[in-house]
Order: structure tokens, then sequence, then C-alpha cells
């Protein structure tokens, strides 16, 4: 299953006991483990706790960010290809959606998007980029913030930040600019499954988060979340994990001839060479599942970065459909992965 962007490693094991250690009190609220996870990470980033909500994952503060921000006469301006949650959304809004291309680089083109949106509500940086696994730089969103129109707000999530080097953008949220920072534990924490997420900003902005509704957090969600950030070696050693086999599956297609976008995430852009969606049907074939295209690169394929036998076992299946030589065990009918089953406008 390297089509969803998830991490094959799973929950810490702190977080692991935590779970379990917490399930015969899942009859209670607890809210107190939420205000531990809040105190946690706020003092490890030195921020004051009203600049903090806390979600079950950043799906819904990306949602009520869209929904705060933009209307029928406030855009939402996105790159092009981007992750398309707050796209999909902003049909709930009425928003004009603007979609800017990418640089050569595959980073944001912030002057093109500021040129784009001067009716702009919410900018959405997606840092490092889903699906091209690239960056762009703090600069370059710093100049964002500075030149958008006044009124409008810059939302950076933050999903992938820790597979990569790219700066954060919460010291922004800190000078109190307009800037919302999202945060999520579903990808180098490997809790997709237990959900956490994470709104940074100033409280003016949470507060318009905070009219579409708060909800309890999972109370295993919130243990599991405390004890990942004070696991002090989780970021360190699961960023060198992925690059490293990142770095033996690009060597690998590189030996191969095939070529692919390099990226700094836990994912990666590769070039079929004729439309995907066949390829991506005929890797189902081989009990191999990987992700999705995007319409801005419709020859291309993103696959996340798995374990070293799960990459291996990609290797195998990717070069014997590239090379016309697969036979699907699976009969011919096109495999679904059994466990995805999801609504549209919940994407990874
Ligand atoms: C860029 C980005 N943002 C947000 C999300 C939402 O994730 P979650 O709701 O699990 O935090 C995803 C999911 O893959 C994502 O890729």
């Amino acid at each position: 299953m390297i089509d969803s962007n998830e991490n094959p490693l799973g929950p810490c094991s702190k977080a692991r006991e935590a779970v379990v250690n917490l399930a015969p009190q899942g009859g209670r609220y607890l809210d107190h483990l939420t205000a531990e996870l809040q105190q946690t990470f706020c003092e490890q980033q030195g921020l004051k706790p009203e600049y903090l909500l806390i979600y079950a994952g950043s799906t819904e503060p990306l949602h009520y960010s869209v929904l705060g921000f933009t209307s029928p006469t406030r855009s939402y301006v996105t790159a092009d290809p981007g992750f398309e949650a707050g796209l999909f959304m902003s049909k709930n809004s009425g928003a004009r959606v603007v979609k800017v291309a990418l640089t050569k680089s595959y980073a944001h083109d912030v002057k093109a998007m500021l040129a784009a949106g001067p009716d702009a509500g919410l900018f959405y940086i997606c840092n490092p980029n889903n699906p091209t696994g690239t960056i762009t730089s703090l600069s370059d969103i710093e100049y964002l913030v500075e030149n958008k129109p006044k009124g409008s707000v810059v939302l950076v999530d933050e999903a992938y930040l820790h597979f990569s080097d790219a700066e954060s953008a919460i010291d922004m949220v800190k000078a109190n600019k307009d800037v919302i920072v999202l945060r999520t534990f579903s990808k180098i924490y490997g809790m997709a499954g237990l959900r956490c997420g994470f709104a940074v900003a100033k409280p003016e902005l949470l507060e318009k988060l905070d009219f579409y509704g708060g909800n309890f957090m999972p109370i295993t969600g919130a243990a599991a979340a405390t004890a990942s950030l004070k696991d002090a070696q989780l970021i360190p050693e699961r960023k060198r994990i992925n690059t490293e086999v990142r770095q033996a599956t690009f060597e690998w297609l590189d030996r191969n001839g095939y070529s692919y976008i390099p990226s700094q995430t836990n994912f990666f852009m590769v070039d079929v060479r004729k439309p995907a969606k066949g390829v991506i049907d005929a890797m189902a074939q081989q009990n191999v599942f990987i992700g999705r295209v995007w319409p801005a690169m419709p020859n291309y394929s993103r696959i996340t970065v798995g374990t070293r036998p799960e990459m291996e076992k990609f290797q195998t299946a990717f070069k014997k459909v590239m090379d016309g030589t697969a036979v699907g065990y699976l009969n011919s009918v096109p495999q679904l992965n059994p466990t995805r089953s999801r609504r549209q406008n919940l994407l990874s």
C-alpha cells in the first residue's frame, strides 16, 4: 500500500504503549490529555497556548480555513499540481478557484499567485508540496505574506515538513502575521488512523476556524501525539530511514532509465510515459497499490516511500508493468485497494 503517503512504521513504541494503556478508559472524555498535548507542543515551540487548536487530523482545520476565509468574493489560490482538499471545499464556500502552475523547480510561484489572486481570501501553500515533494523557500512564503491583498490569509500546510529540510513558517505565526500553519501526526509520526492534527495561528484567525465547531479529541490520538512529541529520536531517525529508502529507490529508477521528480518527502512522482491510470491498474494487478494522477501531470503517478521490502516489490512489479511483461494474477479486472473507501473530498 504505497498509495496514500502513510508511514509504514506506524506509531512509535511509546505512542503504542499509551494507546494500549488507555483502552480500558475509552469510556471517558479525559480532556486533560488534550491539555497536556497542547502544553507539550506550545512549550517545545515557544508558543502561547491560545495560538494552537487541536483536531483529529489536519483535514478539519484545512476545510474550516477554506470556509472561514473564502467566499464568492474572496478566491482560493492554490498551486497546480497541489493537494486538492481545499480546492474541493471551496465549492462549498462558493469561492473562485485560482490554480497557479509551479515554477520550473516545482516550488510555489508566489509572484504568479499574487498576480492571479488580487481578490484572494486564502493562499494555500503546501510545503513540501503534495504531490511533487518539493520545497518552497521560507523567503518566498515571507514575500507572499508581505505582499498579499489586505484581509487575505496564507495557509501553510506543513504535513510533510519533517521529512525534508524545509523551514517552518511558525515564526511568522509568532510574529502575528496573517498565517495559519497546519501540522499533522499522520505522516512522520505514523498516526494516520489514530488521528491528530494542529492549526497554529494568532487567536483572531483561530476564532474563524472554531466557528465551524470543535470536537473532543480521541484520547488515544491525544496521548499518542504527546508521547510522539516527547520522543526526541523520532524525527531524526524516521527522516534518515525515509531518506535512505527513497534514495535507494531513486538510484534503482536511474539505473533502469525511469525519470521522476526529485522529492524531499516520503513520496515522489514517477513518469510512466503514458496516461498513468492504466499503469496504476496494472500495478494493482500485481498487488502493489500506487498513488493517483493529477490532471496537470497525466503521465505521472505518485508513489509513497514504503519499507525497503515494499519498495523492492514495487520495483519488480513496476519493471514488469513498464516492460509489458506483467501477468495479472488477480484476473484482469482492475483491483481496488480494499482498505480505501473514502468520501471524494477526503484525500491523502
Ligand atoms: C498535504 C496534506 N495536508 C493534509 C492532509 C490531511 O491529513 P490528515 O487529516 O490525516 O492530517 C494530507 C493527507 O494526506 C496531506 O497530504
